[in-house]
């Protein structure tokens, strides 16, 4: 597929996953040697697993940290944030990804539907807001309190939870006349219901990754390739 057009009446919602953070050097979860392989999900991140095991929930993600402060974002993350300088408030990213790659790159009208890497929040859900939290935990002992009390978690959805500000992104879809998502197998759900849910309400939509998603034959058009060498000038304004 050329260049993708977008008309001043367009509205676009973009939806990123591992894929989008690939050439930065983060795995993805679900290729071969990816970030679930050597890892049971049930192990590191679910609810029953933080109360089982809290270290080594922390030890997962404290890991994570490490690599995710190394990497750099890339140019599918940097295009992404010059379109947004271009759209204003046209614009809406909603990532999957817990990286901080793409704010960054510069993005800032940017949801993280499955939370965020550096940050933590309390595991009692006691209201309070998630902090800044950038800690490489050797330990339990190092990771800190909440002011309630509760130890402090990852801020990440664990499976089994509810993503974040759904509504939010509903309404978003909604006023959406075209949805391009890059870079996730289309295996976890809500996010993969998404293409599903612009299309019922009109738009044009769009996939770009090396390999086809699950959910393919849902989209306008697949584009077969890596998101950091489709998406730098792809966008063409009208
Ligand atoms: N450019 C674009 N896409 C790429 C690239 C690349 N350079 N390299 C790989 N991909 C694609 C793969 O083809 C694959 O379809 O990225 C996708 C990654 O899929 P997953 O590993 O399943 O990651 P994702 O879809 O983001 O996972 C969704 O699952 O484990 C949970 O909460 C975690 O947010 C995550 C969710």
């Amino acid at each position: 597929m050329d260049r993708i057009a977008i008309a001043p009446k367009d509205r676009v919602f973009v939806l990123t996953g591992a894929g989008i953070s690939a050439e930065s050097g983060l795995p993805t979860f679900r290729a071969e040697d990816g970030l679930w392989a050597g890892y049971r999900v049930e192990d590191v991140c679910t609810p029953d697993a933080w109360k089982r095991d809290p270290a080594g929930v922390w030890a997962f993600y404290s890991a994570r940290r490490a690599s995710g402060q190394k990497a750099m974002p890339n140019p599918a993350h940097i295009a992404l944030a010059e379109l947004e300088r271009q759209l204003g408030d046209r614009f809406f990213l909603c990532t999957q990804n817990v990286d901080d790659l793409h704010e960054r790159a510069g993005s800032k009208r940017l949801l993280h539907m499955h939370g965020e890497l550096e940050k933590a929040r309390c595991e009692r859900e006691c209201g309070r807001a998630p902090v800044e939290d950038h800690a490489i935990y050797q330990n339990l002992a190092e990771v800190g309190r909440c002011a309630c009390g509760g130890r402090l978690r990852p801020h990440i959805v664990f499976f089994g939870e509810i993503p974040l500000e759904m509504d939010r992104i509903q309404d978003e879809i909604a006023k959406a006349t075209l949805m391009v998502v890059v870079g996730t197998s289309g295996s976890v759900y809500p996010a993969a219901n998404f293409v599903h849910w612009a299309r019922q309400g009109g738009a044009r939509t769009v996939y770009i990754g090396p390999e086809q998603p699950l959910n393919a034959h849902a989209f306008t058009n697949v584009v077969l390739g890596k998101a950091g060498e489709v998406m730098p000038g792809w966008f063409q304004l009208e």
